[in-house]
């Protein structure tokens, strides 16, 4: 552990980062992408509307990178608090979310208190909602610590929490001061956690830039391999792929929608399986499977274009094979999807690869078919 701080001190020493923005006005925030950039307090302090922060973490993340972060804010004179919450897909909910309130009040954090989100998807989402929530709206933080939330959702302002009858149901759109995607925690990322946030990464491919799909498919291995050139360069891309996409569309009025190939299918399949036996990007990657099926079936993509987003999804480490709930159990998870629309499901699917459309005008038959063919 220290050594890898010390070599991600090293990096950044070196400059090593890269920095983007994501566009939305007086609301518009950097994203800093680099190793070792939990030691640089000049990233986090010009944010801090009072020298005070409470940072939400896990019981994971909590003996990684808490007291590293908590040393580097205390000797810029910052008063930290911190709340440590059980750590998994099946605590994010209502009652994990009252612990945050709980420590906000025991605290007395106050409207400038920035909330510190330190871990991965489940913490970023379950922090941004209690920040939009606690006294109206407190400034928040995101310093993502896996793969699927520094390519996604740390990204963009969807926060949240899920219920048992449907994923990320209740929530708000509420946007960061600022992300810092230290690429140094990835080391101590599970391989499986990896390969869920590859399965996002590849969706920024299908969805948008083909030349960057191409890229994945021949440095796979590399990224897998945790490669620093690799893992920054896909970081970046798809930061900048979600940064532009939610700058045109915040609120998932349209074009945003896409940002979810996969996720009608991949939702089904975590709530279905039960919250936390499929990782969310797991899902994601079978999801994408029977998106591309289903573009096919619609005769939008080839049966070629097909075996190629399975076989990245495989490579990748993700599971190709969606499991068998049943056709009405997926009908009934993906017909609580938020993007049902006056009833009418509405799908994202594949023209071609690297380029997405979004349809309600999907025939029943073809989803049924899609559903019931041998995986
Ligand atoms: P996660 O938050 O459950 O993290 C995965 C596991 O890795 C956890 O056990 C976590 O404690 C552990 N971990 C985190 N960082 C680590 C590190 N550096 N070293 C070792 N272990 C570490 O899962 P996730 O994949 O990060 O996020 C999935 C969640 O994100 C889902 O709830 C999904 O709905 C949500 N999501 C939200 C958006 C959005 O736009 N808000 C987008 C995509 C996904
Ligand atoms: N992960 C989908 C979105 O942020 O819109």
């Amino acid at each position: 552990m220290v050594a890898l701080v010390t070599i991600g001190q090293l990096v950044s020493f070196f400059g090593f980062m890269q920095t983007l923005h994501v566009p939305l006005g007086d609301r518009s925030y950097p994203i800093h992408i680099g190793a070792g950039l939990l030691s640089r307090p000049e990233l986090i302090l010009p944010q801090l509307a009072q020298k005070r922060v409470m940072i939400v973490t896990n019981t994971t993340v909590a003996p990684l990178y808490l007291a590293p972060l908590k040393a580097m804010l205390e000797a810029a004179g910052v008063t930290v608090a911190q709340v440590v919450l059980p750590d998994g897909e099946a605590y994010k909910t209502w009652e994990t979310l009252n612990l945050i309130f709980d420590a906000l009040l025991t605290e007395r954090a106050e409207r400038k208190t920035t909330l510190i989100a330190l871990g991965g998807g489940v913490i970023g989402d379950m922090t941004g909602f209690a920040a939009a929530s606690y006294q109206r709206g407190v400034p928040f933080i995101q310093i993502p610590t896996t793969l699927l939330s520094q390519v996604d959702s740390s990204v963009g302002g969807k926060t949240g929490i899920n219920h048992p009858l449907g994923k990320n149901m209740i929530g708000a759109f509420y946007q960061p001061k600022v992300v810092l995607a230290d690429t140094a925690t990835l080391k101590t990322l599970p391989a499986r956690e990896l390969s869920a946030g590859l399965a996002e990464v590849i969706k920024y491919g299908l969805i948008w830039d083909a030349e960057f799909l191409a890229w994945l498919e021949a440095n796979m291995d590399r990224l897998r391999a945790l490669d620093p050139a690799a893992i920054a360069h896909a970081i970046y891309r798809s930061c900048e792929i979600k940064a532009q996409v939610v700058g045109q569309d915040e609120r998932e009025g349209g074009i945003r929608a896409i940002l979810n190939l996969g996720h009608t299918f991949g939702h089904a399949i975590e709530t279905g399986m039960g919250y936390g036996n499929w990782l969310h990007g797991e899902a994601v990657g079978a999801g994408m499977v029977l998106a591309a099926q289903t573009s096919q079936r619609m005769g939008w993509i080839s049966q070629g274009d097909v075996a190629r987003t399975r076989a990245l999804i495989r490579a990748a480490g993700l599971p190709d094979v969606a499991p068998d709930l049943g056709v009405d159990r997926y009908l009934e998870y993906m017909g609580h999807d938020k993007k049902v629309e006056g009833g009418k499901m509405r799908f994202v699917l594949l023209k071609r690869l690297g380029e997405a459309a979004i349809t309600a005008e999907v025939p029943p038959e073809v989803l049924i078919a899609v559903l019931t063919a041998p995986r």
